[in-house]
This record gives C-alpha cells, sequence and structure tokens, in this order.
C-alpha cells in the first residue's frame, strides 16, 4: 500500500518535506520575474532550454509518420514516429535557409518537405532532396545535413523533450514523483478534452495559483463547500515537483455552519453512490463512507482500488511537474494543466488543458463534475480523439473553477507591476511556492 507522508511536519498547517530539501527563505521574493522581458531573457536561456518538458502524448504519434507540433516560447518542436517505431524529436526548421516546415497541430506526413524551395527529409530526420542540387557549391551541401533533432523520452504516456544534451535522464529528473503517480496507470489514459488558451499573464503568475489551495475561498465560494480549503496537505519531491493533497470529504472551517450539508458535498456523496439524507447532522462519518464507495465504485469499472492509497483514492491530489505543468489526479482521470511562456511577452502565456481518462464504456463512468468534460464525451477508447480546441481569453468557458481563475488573474499580473507593490510574501500555505522558486532560482542562477 503506498504511503502518503514524508518525514518533516512544519508548523501551521500540515506540511511535509523530505530532510534535505530547503525553500526558500527570503521574506520578501522579488515581482520582476512576473514581467521583466530581461528574465524572461534568462528564463529561456537557464531554465527552459535545460530541463525536460512535457510535448504531448505518445497516443498522438501511434503510427509511423504520424507527427505533432509542440511550441515553446518561440522554438517549435516537431515529434514524430518513424519508420523504425521510434519517437524523434525535431527543431522544426529547415536546413536551408531557415524556414519553418507547414505542419498542423497534429498529422501524418511520409517527408517533410520545406514550402521554401521544397528541401525534404524523411521522418527519421534524414535528409532526402536537396532542389537542383547541381547548382550549389558542393561545399555548402557535402554534409548532406539533417534535422536537428532533440533528446526525446517518454514517462506516463507523455512525450517529453529536453534541448539540453547535458541534463541527466528523464526518469532520474521525475526521481519519486514518478513512483507516487505509479498507481494511476497515466499512460493507459486517453485524452477526454484538449484545450488551450491564450492568457494575459506571465506563465507563472497562473501556475502559482494552481500550487496553492490559500485563495479557494476568496475565489471559489462553491469549492469550499465541498473541500476543506485550510487543511490541504503540502509535499515535495526533489527536483521542484511537489503535491498537494485537497481533502473532498469535508467543507470548509471558514463556512459559518461547517456540519451542514451543501448541495456541492451532496453531489461528492452521490458520486460514490451514498444517499446524502444519511449524513444530515453526521458529516464528521462521512470520510470512510466515502472511500468505501469510491472503492466499490471503482470495482464497477474495473479498477483495482488496493493500488490506491486512501487519499488517491478519495481526495483531489494536485502534482506540480517543474517547471510548468500540474496533474489533478484521480483514480478514474486526470486533469492536466500546461503553462508556456509567450514567444515574446513576458505579460501572456499560453494554457493548455487535457483531460485523461481511463477507458471504460460502462454506464455511470465519468469524471469528477469539475473537470468539465463535455456531456456525451466518448471514454470508451473506441471514438476519435477529441480535437484541440483553441480558446481565446473570455470568450469560451473551460469550466466553473478554470473560468473563476482565467477572469482573475489578469488583475495579479497588472498589480504586480504597481510602484506601490513592495514584494511577495509567502505562508505556510504557499509552501509548494516557495518550494519551487528556491528550485527556479537554483536554474536562473546556474
Ligand atoms: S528554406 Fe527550406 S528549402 Fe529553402
Ligand atoms: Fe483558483
Amino acid at each position: 500500500m503506498p504511503t502518503d507522508k514524508a518525514a518533516e511536519q512544519l508548523a501551521g498547517t500540515r506540511n511535509f518535506m523530505p530532510p534535505g530539501l530547503r525553500l526558500g527563505d527570503e521574506v520578501l521574493t522579488d515581482q520582476k520575474k512576473y514581467y521583466s522581458a530581461e528574465i524572461a531573457r534568462q528564463e529561456w536561456n537557464s531554465l527552459w532550454t535545460r530541463v525536460w518538458t512535457i510535448a504531448g502524448r505518445v497516443s498522438d504519434v501511434a503510427s509511423p509518420g504520424d507527427y505533432f507540433r509542440y511550441e515553446l516560447g518561440g522554438e517549435s518542436f516537431v515529434i514524430v514516429r518513424s519508420t523504425d517505431d521510434r519517437i524523434r524529436a525535431f527543431y522544426n526548421v529547415c536546413q536551408h535557409r531557415g524556414s519553418r516546415f507547414d505542419l498542423g497541430e497534429f498529422g501524418n506526413a511520409a517527408k517533410f518537405v520545406c514550402p521554401f524551395h521544397s528541401w525534404a527529409w524523411n521522418i527519421d530526420g534524414t535528409l532526402k532532396r536537396i532542389t537542383d542540387i547541381e547548382t550549389f557549391p558542393p561545399k555548402t551541401v557535402c554534409d548532406r545535413p539533417n534535422l536537428s533533432e532533440v533528446r526525446c523520452e517518454t514517462w506516463g504516456g507523455f512525450v517529453f523533450i529536453c534541448m539540453d544534451d547535458r541534463a541527466p535522464p528523464l526518469t532520474e529528473f521525475l526521481g519519486t514523483l514518478a513512483a507516487a503517480l505509479a498507481p494511476y496507470g497515466i499512460e493507459e489514459m486517453i485524452v477526454a478534452k484538449d484545450y488551450s488558451a491564450d492568457w494575459p499573464t506571465n506563465w507563472k503568475i497562473g501556475l502559482d495559483a494552481f500550487m496553492e489551495g490559500y485563495h479557494a475561498h476568496a475565489r471559489h465560494p462553491e469549492l469550499i463547500r465541498m473541500i476543506d480549503d485550510y487543511n490541504f496537505e503540502y509535499e515535495v519531491f526533489g527536483n521542484g515537483h511537489s503535491r498537494m493533497i485537497i481533502p473532498m470529504t469535508a467543507k470548509s472551517p471558514r463556512l459559518k455552519d461547517p456540519s451542514a450539508l451543501t448541495a456541492e458535498f451532496c453531489l461528492s456523496l452521490q458520486a460514490v453512490g451514498l444517499d446524502p439524507r444519511e449524513f444530515e447532522g453526521r458529516l464528521q462519518d462521512a470520510r470512510p463512507a466515502m472511500i468505501e464507495g469510491k472503492r466499490r465504485w471503482m470495482e464497477r469499472f474495473g479498477m483495482d482500488p488496493s493500488a490506491f492509497s486512501e487519499t488517491q483514492i478519495i481526495d483531489d491530489a494536485n502534482y506540480n511537474v517543474f517547471p510548468n505543468i500540474t496533474f489533478n489526479a484521480h483514480p478514474e482521470g486526470v486533469l492536466v494543466m500546461r503553462f508556456r511562456p509567450h514567444a515574446t511577452d513576458p505579460n501572456r502565456c499560453h494554457y493548455d488543458v487535457w483531460v485523461l481518462t481511463r477507458t471504460c464504456d460502462a454506464p455511470g463512468f465519468a469524471m469528477p463534475f469539475y473537470m468539465a468534460v463535455p456531456e456525451g464525451t466518448d471514454l470508451s477508447g473506441k471514438g476519435p480523439r477529441p480535437a484541440r480546441r483553441h480558446i481565446k481569453h473570455g470568450e469560451e468557458g473551460m469550466g466553473l473553477v478554470l473560468d473563476q481563475d482565467a477572469e482573475f488573474l489578469p488583475t495579479v499580473q497588472a498589480g504586480v507591476q504597481s510602484r506601490g507593490f513592495r514584494g511577495i510574501r509567502l505562508s505556510h500555505q504557499e509552501l509548494r511556492l516557495r518550494y519551487y522558486y528556491e528550485e527556479y532560482n537554483r536554474h536562473l542562477r546556474a
């Protein structure tokens, strides 16, 4: 049975720090990282080009020739399954005069042909054709240039890439985080929802809000009627990765009457087959019944509850994969959020939301309602993958909780740039941010 606890407990809230890891200890931290173009350039040179990042899903390159594009900052990559059945990643750039290839976000190609002068490469990156080669001085083309390749490894059904040949292997980078996530079987999950939005905030303003629960009472009033937002557990794993456990079996102690049933909490009880009326006046007894109810629910849909800890079964476990991903993980599915820096503007970012689910075609199988999987989505794994939906900020909803953050966070982006703002102060409830920025600063100093 997996355990959920590491070694050292800090005062204040339930936080767990493995020995040897440290938090940032500055009283006030610098807010320029949220808007400075100079720091964004440093991030590019010292962080984004040095670490592993998630480019996409293995299932999107299932057959030879399948490819997808991945944009990070000003770079574009093409991830492709080559004819030798290997997944490879190349910079999306022609070696003649630097044109990008004209590729869709997803597709299948027998070769990559440059749209400028039609040089062509095989899908393993080797040169196929130089147009009118006889008109080139031989020494300019004698190396028969391949496409520029970047490191590419897979874990959990994700394709990761890394631009730094000296970075440690992916498994070393993920460390114990991979073991904590292993029970979910994310590698088997399918894409059930794929949204990409442009946000008018720095990528870290977005990410920060998903690494703490401290703002839930003020920004998400519906949420605190179904979660205990004060007693989150925060845990760190090394290399900047961390987790918070969001208790889903109790309501906020901030509510006037925390013992009263709320409509939102009734939904949580009903989702695991319990009758809310049985818990009227005795909500403190709900947790064991909810765990048992969820175990039965999992068995009904072919999952093995014994692979999960109790908290993984019933609570919402939010994992941060350094530097720009969060997973809200449940046995039946995972909400993945990815924050990507804008190519030129530190006040903007790309916010990607995927819902990954186990495959099941039994009636009644569904994701937690806060993931807002569109009604009627095929979770059997037999249908086509849903297309990626591109959303302009404010034009289309992504689900209640995410929309509340999307609407509010641009005001933080403006506020951190105020001449009157003297710096960021972090509590134990924001422990993951303190830990995250310790690792972030380590990269930027390197
Ligand atoms: S730039 Fe690609 S063939 Fe000329
Ligand atoms: Fe939020």
